[in-house]
C-alpha cells in the first residue's frame, strides 16, 4: 500500500457476497461488528462491500483510520445518514453537526464537559455510586444473581440525566419514570433506522412510528421546561455562572456568547443522553466480565482503594480519582479488548488521497477500529486482559505497547468530549466495587456473547458478589 501506485476503490478486494443484495444479508443488525471482523480476516485491512448497490469501503488500517479521523471536519464527516435520521427526530446537536456548524457546537459542549465542570458534577457521581453500592451490598447478603448490564445501565442513566439537566431519576432503585420510558422507545429506533437499507417508516407509519413520535414530543416538552427553569435559576443565582451544577446550566452560561438557541440546547441535551448512557454502562460491564475472571486483579484494585481512601466506601474527593491508577488501567484494558463502539461511519467531503489510496468525494467508509486494538503487533499478548500494561513503570515488560492505536473514544478534533466524565464514573465504580466485593461468574463463559445494538455489550453476563475481606 505504500508503493507509489495510486490505489482506487475499484482495485480493492471484496469478501464473498451475493450479486444483487451484496453483503447486506450477512450484515444483520445484531452482530455486524463481528461480521466486519470476519471480513477483515478474509480480505485484509482495506476492502469494499456493497448493500444493494450502495458501496462502502471498510478500513481496519489504524494509520488510515487515524488520518481520516484527524482530517475532520474538512475532508471527512460522519456518514450523512446519521444526520438525516437524527434531524428527522428533531435532534440537531454536536454529534450530527458538520463543518462550521459543528465547530460552533463543539466548543461549548467540550467546555461543559471539561475536567473543571466534571469536578463540579462529582457530587452526583458520588451519590449514585453510593446508591448502587448499597444495592450491591444487599445482593451480596442475599447471594442474588446480578444482571450486571441492567444495573450499570440504571447507574449511568441516573447520572447522565441528572448531570444533563438536573432531572433526578432513581432507576437504580427501580423507581420508574416516564422520561426514561420514552428514551427507551427512542434509542432502539435510532439504531435500527441508521442501519436500515430502505427508510420504510417514511412511507408507512406503523404503530412503532406513532409511539416514537409521541415519545419524542414528550421528551421535548420535558427538556424545554427544564431549559426555562434553568434560565430563571441562573438569573436568581448568578454564582451558577462560575460553577454550573449541570450540563444544561453550563450550556446556558456558555451560550451567552455562542448564542445557542433553545432548540440547539435541546439537541445537545438529547445527544448527551444518547451518547453518555450505553457507552459508559457497557464499558463497565466488560470491565466486570474480566474482573470476575481475574481475582488477582480485583485484589490489586482493592489494595489501591485501601491505600487511597482507606476507611471510606468511595473516594469523597474528585482528586482521589487521579491516584486510582490501577482502577483506571482496568477500565482502559477493558476498553482496549472490548470497545463499545468498535466501528465508526464516515464519508469524504472531497476527493482525498491517504497512503496512496484514492477516496473520491462522497465515499462512505466504515472504520473498523477494534481489530488493531487486539493485535500483537500493537499490544504484546494482545488477547490477554493485562491492565498492568497501562501502568507506566510496568510497561517495559510489554514489548509492544501502542496507546495511539486506541480509538475507543474516537480521534482527532471530534474525539469524545464525554471522556473525562465517563472515565470518572467508571474508575470510581470499578474501584469501589473491587474494594467491597469478590465477583463470581454465574454464566458459562461461552454463553456470554458480544452483542451490538447501537453499542457493543456482553449479553448474558450474570455474577454473584461476595463481601471482600478487609486488607
Ligand atoms: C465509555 C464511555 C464512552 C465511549 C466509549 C464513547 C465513545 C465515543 C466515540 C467513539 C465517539 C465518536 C468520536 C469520533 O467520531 O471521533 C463519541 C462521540 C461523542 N461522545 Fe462519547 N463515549 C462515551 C461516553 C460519553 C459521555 C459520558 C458523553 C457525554 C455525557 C459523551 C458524549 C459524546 C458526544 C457529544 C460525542 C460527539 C462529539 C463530536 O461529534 O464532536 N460520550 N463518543
Amino acid at each position: 500500500m505504500h508503493d507509489d501506485k495510486l490505489i482506487t476503490i475499484k482495485d480493492l478486494k471484496s469478501p464473498k457476497g451475493t450479486f444483487l443484495l451484496g453483503h447486506l444479508p450477512q450484515f444483520n443488525t445484531y452482530n455486524k461488528h463481528q461480521v466486519l471482523e470476519r471480513w477483515v480476516e478474509e480480505s485484509g485491512d482495506l476492502f469494499k462491500i456493497h448493500f444493494v448497490g450502495k458501496e462502502f469501503v471498510v478500513s481496519a488500517n489504524p494509520d488510515i483510520n487515524n488520518k481520516m479521523l484527524r482530517q475532520r471536519p474538512e475532508q471527512f464527516k460522519r456518514f450523512s445518514k446519521i444526520d438525516e435520521i437524527l434531524k428527522e427526530m428533531g435532534v440537531d446537536g454536536v454529534f450530527n453537526a458538520e463543518g462550521a456548524s459543528w465547530k460552533r457546537h463543539r466548543k461549548p459542549i467540550a467546555e461543559a464537559l471539561n475536567v473543571k465542570n466534571v469536578k463540579a458534577y462529582y457530587p452526583i457521581i458520588l451519590d449514585k455510586t453510593n446508591e448502587i453500592l448499597k444495592k450491591f451490598k444487599a445482593y451480596a447478603t442475599k447471594k442474588s444473581i446480578v444482571d450486571v448490564q441492567k444495573e450499570f445501565m440504571a447507574f449511568t442513566i441516573d447520572i447522565t440525566t441528572e448531570i444533563a439537566f438536573g432531572h433526578k431519576l432513581d432507576t437504580i432503585n427501580n423507581k420508574s419514570d416516564g422520561f426514561q420510558k420514552h428514551l427507551e422507545v427512542i434509542f432502539p429506533m435510532i439504531n435500527s433506522r441508521i442501519t436500515a437499507p430502505i427508510p420504510i417508516w417514511r412511507y408507512f407509519k406503523k404503530e412503532k412510528g406513532k409511539t416514537l413520535d409521541y415519545s419524542l414530543k414528550s421528551i421535548e416538552k420535558i427538556i424545554f421546561e427544564f431549559i426555562e427553569e434553568a434560565k430563571s435559576r441562573i438569573v436568581d443565582n448568578p454564582k451558577l455562572k462560575a460553577q454550573p451544577t449541570n450540563f444544561l446550566e453550563a450550556l446556558l452560561v456558555e451560550s451567552d456568547e455562542e448564542k445557542f438557541n433553545d432548540k440547539e440546547i435541546y439537541g445537545n441535551i438529547f445527544t448527551m443522553l444518547l451518547a453518555g448512557e450505553d457507552t459508559t454502562s457497557n464499558s463497565l460491564s466488560w470491565a466486570v466480565f474480566y474482573l470476575a475472571q481475574h481475582p488477582e486483579i480485583v485484589n490489586k484494585v482493592r489494595e489501591e482503594a485501601f491505600t487511597e481512601y482507606n476507611n471510606l466506601d468511595i473516594p469523597s474527593k474528585y482528586e482521589t480519582i487521579e491516584s486510582l491508577k490501577y482502577a483506571n488501567a482496568v477500565v482502559q484494558e477493558a476498553m482496549r479488548l472490548k470497545p463499545t463502539t468498535p466501528q465508526l461511519y464516515l464519508e469524504s467531503n472531497e476527493d482525498v488521497i491517504i497512503n496512496n489510496v484514492s477516496f473520491p468525494k462522497g465515499t462512505s467508509i466504515i472504520l473498523q477500529n477494534k481489530v488493531a486494538q487486539n493485535q500483537d503487533e500493537y499490544f504484546s499478548n494482545a488477547n490477554a486482559f493485562e491492565p498492568q500494561r497501562w501502568i507506566v513503570s510496568e510497561c517495559p515488560m510489554h514489548k509492544n505497547h501502542s496507546p495511539n492505536i486506541m480509538r475507543a473514544f474516537g480521534g482527532g478534533a471530534r474525539f469524545c468530549p464525554g471522556m473525562f466524565l465517563a472515565k470518572s464514573e467508571m474508575v470510581v465504580l470499578v474501584s469501589a466495587l473491587c474494594k467491597h466485593f469478590d465477583f463470581k461468574l454465574e454464566s458459562k463463559l461461552e454463553d456470554i456473547r458480544e452483542r451490538f445494538e447501537f453499542t457493543m455489550y456482553p449479553e448474558n453476563l450474570k455474577v454473584t458478589l461476595k463481601p471482600a475481606n478487609k486488607i
